[in-house]
Order: structure tokens, then sequence, then C-alpha cells
């Protein structure tokens, strides 16, 4: 059994945060924001709106586009560092619970901006076992409730949203996921980090909201994402003796344009093959791939076969690529 991405969808929060609104809160400016970072604007979750509650949104358009019934759902892994709870019950249940999907597998994954390569190889390692047909994975984040928005250096950054897709077992290869690579580096765990409320860190008399804000290294993280990316999908490629202008979309995590720019010349690839949402979503970490592929299906843009170069990197440091052809209609 091979394991192919039948559908996507996603779910995108009404309200927008610009550029010059957070000049408002903080010492920025637009032009600043634009020339470091290519962000325009973000969207915003509604107070009262979860992460399962976006994660749902984005679950039942990737399902009925898949063609499936959601009761042939048999696991359902989510993504994300902003789950509904702290500890448990994992962001899955919930959402599994909320689809009325309550025996099926579920349960989370915390691999920051990279989380949506980390479930893709989830759900295709148990497809290959022959442990499950038809797995939904989900990347939601309601990053501006880990936000420090009193933080010039990250504030401007983050912002929410939530995209799923269904990943189903087939005997057809021209529809599997290619190839998958994942890796991480935890003796640079400090440069992306959420540092106080945890057990790591137990001299906390009380918790605080301040507790799960996000704190970076930015400039460091920037030029690490940068050369350890730029290795990652030269090698995937390589490994597979595929040739970037082989690739009909180039689908990178939105943290940074410098970063995906740079990414897209050392594979010299044309301004038509790289993918960007970057300046309307920020970045939205774990949800940020399957969102921008998203937006690619809804305009139209996203064929059954086109050839798909997915890479992300992130807190943990965390990083992966993927290559994979579109296997839905
Ligand atoms: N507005 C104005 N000035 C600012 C702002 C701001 N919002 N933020 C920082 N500055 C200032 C700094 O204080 C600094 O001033 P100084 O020179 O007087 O000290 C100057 O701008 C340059 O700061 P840098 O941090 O060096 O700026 P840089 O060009 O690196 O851009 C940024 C910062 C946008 C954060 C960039 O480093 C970046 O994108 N980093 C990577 C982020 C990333 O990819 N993270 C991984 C994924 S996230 C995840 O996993 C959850």
């Amino acid at each position: 059994m091979y394991a192919a991405l039948r559908s996507i969808g996603a779910y995108v929060p009404e309200k927008v945060l610009t550029n010059d609104d957070l000049a408002e809160m903080v010492d920025t400016t637009d032009e600043w924001i634009t020339k470091r970072t290519g962000i325009k604007e973000r969207r915003i979750a509604h107070e009262n709106e979860s992460t399962s509650d976006m994660a749902v949104k984005a679950a039942e358009k990737a399902i009925e586009r898949s063609g499936l019934k959601k009761s042939d759902i048999d696991m359902i892994v989510v993504a994300t560092i902003s789950p509904d709870y702290f500890n448990m019950p994992s962001t899955a249940t919930v959402v599994a619970h909320k689809m009325g999907l309550d025996k099926i597998t579920a349960f989370d994954i915390s691999a920051a901006c990279t989380g949506f390569i980390y479930i893709l190889s989830v759900a295709k390692a148990f497809i290959e076992s022959g442990m499950k047909k038809n797995v939904l994975i989900i990347g939601a984040e309601k990053m501006s409730a880990i936000t420090d928005y009193t933080d010039r250096g990250t504030c401007i950054l983050f912002g929410d949203g939530a995209g799923a897709a269904v990943v189903c077992a087939t005997k057809e290869k021209e529809n599997a996921i290619i190839d998958l690579h994942t890796a991480s580096d935890g003796s640079l765990g400090d440069f992306l980090m959420t540092p106080e409320g945890g057990t790591g860190n137990p001299h906390q008399a009380e918790l605080k909201a301040e507790a799960s804000f996000i704190q970076m290294k930015g400039n460091e993280t920037f030029k690490i994402a940068v050369r350890t990316l730029t290795n990652d999908v030269v090698d995937i490629l390589q490994n597979n003796d595929i040739a970037a202008g082989e690739i009909t979309h180039f689908i990178p995590h939105q943290a940074n344009y410098r970063i995906i720019k740079a990414v897209g010349d050392a594979l010299k690839l044309d301004d038509e093959q790289v993918v960007l949402t970057v300046h309307k979503y920020g970045n939205t970490s774990g949800a940020s791939i399957p969102m921008a592929m998203n937006d690619l299906y809804e305009k139209g843009n996203l064929k059954a076969g086109d050839l798909m170069l997915l890479d992300a990197f992130g807190g943990g440091l965390t990083w992966g690529s993927a290559l994979l052809p579109f296997a839905g209609k």
C-alpha cells in the first residue's frame, strides 16, 4: 500500500490584523515589517474560538473534497503548539469528539512550524504499515493566544488558522507520497521556546498567561533556517533524481518572505512555482503549509498529478521536506 494526499481544506478567521494596527501597539512600522518579513496582515481568531474549532472547519472541507464519508476516517493527527488544553485532552481528541468520531485513534504532534510535515510522515507510516486507511491530518494554530503583543520581535510574525488534508491508502504508485524527510536539533531548543510553565522550569508559584508566550532568537533562527532548508530541499530532490524545474508547486512554510526567496533562489525556481501566502496570513506555524496548499486549490491552480515540494523549519528546532503529487480532484 502507498499513501496519497487526496484532498485539502482550510479555515481562515475573519478578523484581520494589519501592520498599521500593530504599529499602534508596539514600536514598529508597516515599512519595517513588509521589508523584513513580507507580511502585510494576518488573521486573528475570535476570543471564544479555539484551535479545535478552527481545525474542525478545515477538516470538514478536506473530508467533503476527499469524496469519503466522515465515518471512513480511521485516525486524526493534529499538529499544534497552541492546543485547546495545556496537557490533556489532546486537541485531536477534542476535534474527533466535535466531529462525532469518538472511537478512532486521535493524538497531537508537537513540532512547531514543521508540524505538517511531521503529521504527513505519521500518516504515511500508519498507512504503509497497513494499520490505517484514511488519515485526517490537521495543522491548527491559535498563535495569537501564545504571542506577546508587547514584543515587536515576535508579535508582527504570527497569525491564526487551520489547514487539513485527507491521506488515503492507494495501490496507485503514481499518486503516492514520493519521499519525506524530518529532522531536529534539540541543542538549539532555546532559539524558539515558551520557557515557563512546564516541568522543565518547575519553579512556578502560579501560572500566568505570559508563561506560554513565545520567545525567539529571530536573527539566529533566520540564518539557520535558510541554510538548513536549502540543504534539505536540495537533498530530497537529488535523492529522488528530480530536477527543481519538474516541481509544479513549491509550498514552503510561510515564516518570512526572505527565507522563502533564499531557498527558491537556491533551487533556481521561477516565481510561478513558489506559493506565497505569508503577506496575508503571516506565520501560522503548523497550519501554514496546508493553508497555502488550500489557497492554491481554491484558486483552481492545484490539479491532480501536480508535483509538490514542501519544506518547513521551526521550534525544536525541527525541519523537514516532502515530495508528493496532489492526488485529489
Ligand atoms: N519593528 C521595528 N524594528 C524591529 C522590529 C520591529 N517589529 N523587530 C526588531 N526590530 C529591530 C531590532 O530591535 C534590531 O534593532 P537594532 O539593530 O537597533 O538592535 C533590528 O530591528 C534588527 O533586528 P533583527 O532581529 O536582526 O532583524 P531581522 O532582520 O533578523 O528580522 C525577524 C527579524 C523578522 C524576526 C527574522 O529574524 C525572522 O524572520 N526570523 C526567523 C523566524 C522563523 O523562521 N522562525 C521559525 C518558525 S516559527 C515557529 O516555529 C513557531
